[in-house]
């Protein structure tokens, strides 16, 4: 989300001001940071990055704070490190310009109305393309300070979202990549269309477009994979075939607590019918250790979810209390050296389960479309299912789906032949 969001501030910048990207801080006329406030290290660790920009930048060069802890901090940003030049929210990017010419500006406002929200064309990859679907979260998640800092959930209108993509893959990405706090609750909050559609009308819609080849997403929400959004998925070949479904975790008592709006026993019903219906399926992970109240019971219940579900991958996390969240009040908070230690066991658990699971994938052959260039003379990219796969090649592979067989497995990537 965030790197979608730097692509649009680059994208008005080079618009209406007349900037070149550099990733020397000595060299800017403007530093842009852009930040994530999910969890309280990044946070604490902005205030030393900014000191440390602030030293090496030229003399006249800017400094703009952006993202989720400019929304959650605003001006205090300012107060903390005077030479900050501008605080600009994670649903303001498009306001770049606009703060870029004030003095001391702080726009941080989660109310901006987005039926006017502007696409930008400045793209990371040729190869791929980043699209906005929805904006904000109305979940309420119990830990979560995001529907604070990006505001109300709103639905960009289909027409946009398929124009946009249409540009795109005109211009060479074959891969379009759908992006939301809550991708399938797409279409509930429409701020202007008056077409009713939800997230699989939209997946079908994109996957018309004949120059898109693969349409990814995240993130889901397992409470709305409802069988329809299921059947879709299984049955698109142009949908790519890895899920994310965030757990957080495996005790239903933990998730009623969290307000995640699903039981253990709903989860595990989705998964076992999405590995029905989707055999090669990778699916993915978040999971939280040491919420409030989590026993030793509930984190046993998480193990068993995994082990059950067999993840392919997991994004683990020690819970970290949030302001303006719930949870953050909650008397029950787990002593965090317990917190570590769980994390510790769930992610040797983890590392032993995903040794086993791409031991299995020696042999197999798979679709790879080849999208960056490694060290030492390898390409790589993404099999339909999401392992990242190298390849002993030139750059000429770039842009292009071509079949490999898998020679070697790793824990974060597979090396393969081409065929
Ligand atoms: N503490 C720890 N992890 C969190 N996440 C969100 N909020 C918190 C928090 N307060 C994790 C969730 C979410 C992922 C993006 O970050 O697992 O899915
Ligand atoms: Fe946060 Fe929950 Fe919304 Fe995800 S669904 S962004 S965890 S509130």
């Amino acid at each position: 989300m965030n790197v979608r969001d730097s692509e649009h501030m680059i994208a008005q910048l080079n618009k209406e001001e007349n900037y070149n990207l550099t990733n020397n801080p000595k060299d800017a006329d403007l530093i842009l940071i852009n930040t994530c406030s999910v969890r309280e290290r990044p946070v604490q660790k902005l205030f030393s990055e900014i000191g440390q920009f602030n030293k090496q930048k030229k003399k006249d060069a800017k400094i703009g704070v952006c993202g989720c802890t400019a929304s959650h901090l605003g001006d205090e940003i300012i107060k903390r490190a005077p030479y900050v030049d501008f605080v600009l929210g994670a649903r303001n990017v498009s306001k770049i310009t606009q703060v870029l010419n004030q003095k001391r500006a702080v726009e941080v406002d989660i109310n901006y109305d987005e039926s006017n929200y502007t696409f930008g064309d400045f793209r990371t990859s040729p190869y791929k393309a980043s699209i906005n679907i929805s904006i904000g979260c109305d979940k309420q998640c119990s830990f979560c300070i995001v529907p604070h800092t990006r505001g109300e959930e709103i639905s960009i209108p289909p027409d946009l979202i398929v124009n946009e993509a249409k540009k795109a893959a005109k211009s060479g990405a074959k891969e379009i990549f759908l992006l939301g706090q809550n991708v399938n609750n797409y279409g509930k909050n429409f701020s202007k269309s008056e077409k009713k559609i939800d997230f699989s009308d939209l997946l079908e819609m994109i996957s018309e477009i004949d120059q898109v080849k693969r349409v990814r997403f995240t993130s889901p929400h397992p409470l709305h994979m409802d069988d329809k959004f299921l059947n879709v998925f299984a049955k698109n070949p142009k949908i790519c075939k890895s899920m994310h479904m965030p757990l957080q975790s495996g005790s239903s008592e933990i998730l009623k607590q969290m307000k995640r709006g699903y039981t253990k026993e709903w989860f595990l019903n989705r998964a076992k019918k999405l590995r029905e219906l989707v055999p090669n399926v990778r699916i993915s992970t978040d999971i939280i250790v040491g919420f409030p109240g989590e026993s030793e019971e509930d984190f046993k219940q998480t193990l068993e979810v995994i082990k059950e579900v067999k993840f392919d991958q997991i994004f683990s996390f020690k819970y970290s209390p949030r302001p303006l969240t719930k949870a953050a009040t909650f008397e029950n908070q787990v002593d965090p050296n317990i917190a570590s230690q769980r994390l510790k066991k769930l992610q040797d658990l983890h590392t032993a389960m995903i040794d086993e699971i791409v031991e299995n994938e020696i042999g197999k052959v798979y679709e790879v479309y080849f999208d960056e260039v490694k060290s030492d003379g390898f390409i790589a990219g993404r099999s339909d299912n999401n392992y990242m796969i190298l390849t002993k090649a030139t750059e000429s592979l770039l842009g292009k789906i071509l079949p490999v067989k898998i020679t070697q497995a790793r824990r974060t990537a597979l090396y393969a032949d081409l065929l």
